[in-house]
């Protein structure tokens, strides 16, 4: 049989073809805007997604025998608020996971309601980012519109909702909402009350790999493909790439380098941080994990090199970058404001250290090394709660980076273990579909079979400590410079 794993990420839909045994067929992918209105705002039309993965979806499928499909599913990007009205219609552009204007809704939720109660009802407390604050947002700012909401959901259920018809979605992205009972699985009635919104409102709640249904005999018919396919409930993008990675069972890590950058470690038992700094969420895998997140990662590269520098020759800047652990520029990588460890929105990205002989190569230095350090920061608070990490999967557009990686190996003191694809959520995808088709037992044992470690990034105990001295310095800037952003 043949498994579709597709990833509704910020900048586009990527969509796969895998074979029962892990084999990639097949990758397409397909760009939409993304609409930044106001400074700090971020949003998306869910029909641009809609309409590019249909269309992916047949590009996909072309040359291949249709019946041989035998489930699909998505992994998206977490926490964008998709509300309908009860013509099912988008009734506003989707909020998404890296706008940061609920700041005042996220204060009210971590002061007024305050953290302790938070971290009781969800494991978690608010980030301007996650979907409860934007309700609040929405209901203060768009009182009429917000009348009409019938249902709230997360970018891929839309997507999921529309291909099936089924209004459900998974434990692992119900996690980013702030309305889940992470460690119970269930929803958060209090969560609800204090949002003003009723479970009706909400999808029904699966597991990643259970099936949600089948395709519509229309859409069936549109694409092509038999109305028996079968989709699953998907995952979070981020706990999607962690299966599409092998990072399943206790204590793996997977580091996500896309627009997001993020640390994920998987555990068998729930756990939540003293200070709730990362995320406690549910895994797809039935299990939980910890992340951290960085709102802006390989998308600091990007801007850096295609909109400042104005190339998208990526490899010929980091061909020039050869003194690893010596730079004096430093960069801070809060772009769109900071979710993990520091979870300030108003904060902004910031260059320090350059001097008359500072060349364009130490400033592209900077800006790796400054995501890799953000990194860090996130993985320094799960070394805190004593989860020993001592090795990494890897996975994003940035992982295409030799430099990059070994960047992380040696900043983050990891061996960086290089998968045979770096397709992390889409690969997640199709691995759930076949797990929900009864190809495999269950997602820990289709990892087992079908993720290959392929090569392996060793840090280098000299320049661990070199950049040991680095990372001591880059922590010193944000709490010097925090009370200057407005
Ligand atoms: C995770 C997060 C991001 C998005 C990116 O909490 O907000 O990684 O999921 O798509």
């Amino acid at each position: 049989m043949l498994y579709i794993g597709v990833d509704l990420g910020t900048s586009a839909v990527k969509l796969l073809l895998m074979e029962a045994g892990g084999h990639i067929r097949k990758i397409v992918s397909k760009e939409y805007p993304l609409s930044l209105p106001k400074p700090g705002w971020s949003e998306q039309n869910p029909e641009d997604w809609l309409e590019k993965t249909l269309e992916g979806l047949k590009e996909l499928i072309a040359g291949a025998n249709p019946l041989e499909v035998g489930g699909i599913g998505i992994g998206g990007q977490m926490h964008g608020l998709v509300t309908l009205d009860k013509e099912d219609q988008p009734i506003r552009p989707a909020i998404l996971w890296n706008d940061g204007r609920s700041v005042a809704e996220t204060d009210y939720l971590n002061n007024t309601i305050g953290r302790e109660r938070l971290s009781v009802y969800t494991a978690n407390i608010a980030f301007a980012g996650f979907t409860a604050p934007k309700i609040l947002w929405m209901k203060k700012n768009e009182p009429e519109a917000f009348q009409r909401v019938e249902k709230i959901m997360l970018p891929k259920d839309f997507l999921v909702y529309k291909l099936t018809g089924a209004f459900a979605t998974d434990m692992s992205d119900a996690s980013g909402m702030l309305l889940l009972d992470v460690k119970n699985r269930r929803w958060s009635q209090e969560m609800l009350d204090i949002c003003g919104i009723t479970e009706a409102m909400l999808p029904k709640l699966f597991e990643s790999y259970e099936v949600v249904g089948n395709l519509l005999p229309e859409v069936a018919e549109q694409l092509g493909l038999s109305p028996s396919v079968k989709v699953v409930a998907g995952a979070g993008d981020n706990a999607a790439a962690a299966v599409g990675t092998g990072t399943v069972g206790e204590g793996r890590c997977n580091i996500s380098l896309g627009t997001s950058g993020t640390v994920f470690i998987s555990s068998q038992k729930f756990g939540v941080d003293r200070f709730n700094s990362i995320h406690s969420f549910a895994h797809a895998d039935g299990n939980y994990h910890l992340m951290g997140c960085m709102l802006s990662a390989a998308s600091c590269n990007k801007w850096w090199t295609e909109d400042i520098l104005g190339t998208a020759d990526n490899e010929k800047e980091q061909r020039a970058i050869t003194r690893l652990g010596e730079n004096q520029v430093f960069y801070l990588p809060y772009l769109m404001g900071e979710r993990s460890p520091h979870n300030d929105p108003r904060a902004r990205a910031l260059f320090i250290g350059m001097s008359m002989d500072t060349k364009r190569e130490d400033m592209t230095q900077a800006v790796l090394e400054g995501v890799a350090f953000g990194l860090r920061d996130s993985l320094e608070v799960a070394r805190d709660l004593g989860v020993a990490v001592s090795s990494t999967k890897i996975c994003g557009g940035g992982a295409k980076s030799p430099l990059w990686k070994k960047m992380i190996a040696n900043i983050m003191n990891l061996r960086v273990e290089e998968t045979e694809s770096e397709e992390g959520p889409a690969m997640g995808g199709a691995i759930l579909a076949a797990v929900g088709c009864g190809e495999y037992q269950n997602v820990e044992a289709a990892t087992s079979k079908i993720v290959k470690v392929v090569g392996m990034v060793e840090p280098e105990p000299q320049l661990v400590e070199k950049y040991e001295a680095c990372y001591r310095y880059f922590r010193t800037l944000y709490p010097a410079v925090k009370g200057l952003y407005r």
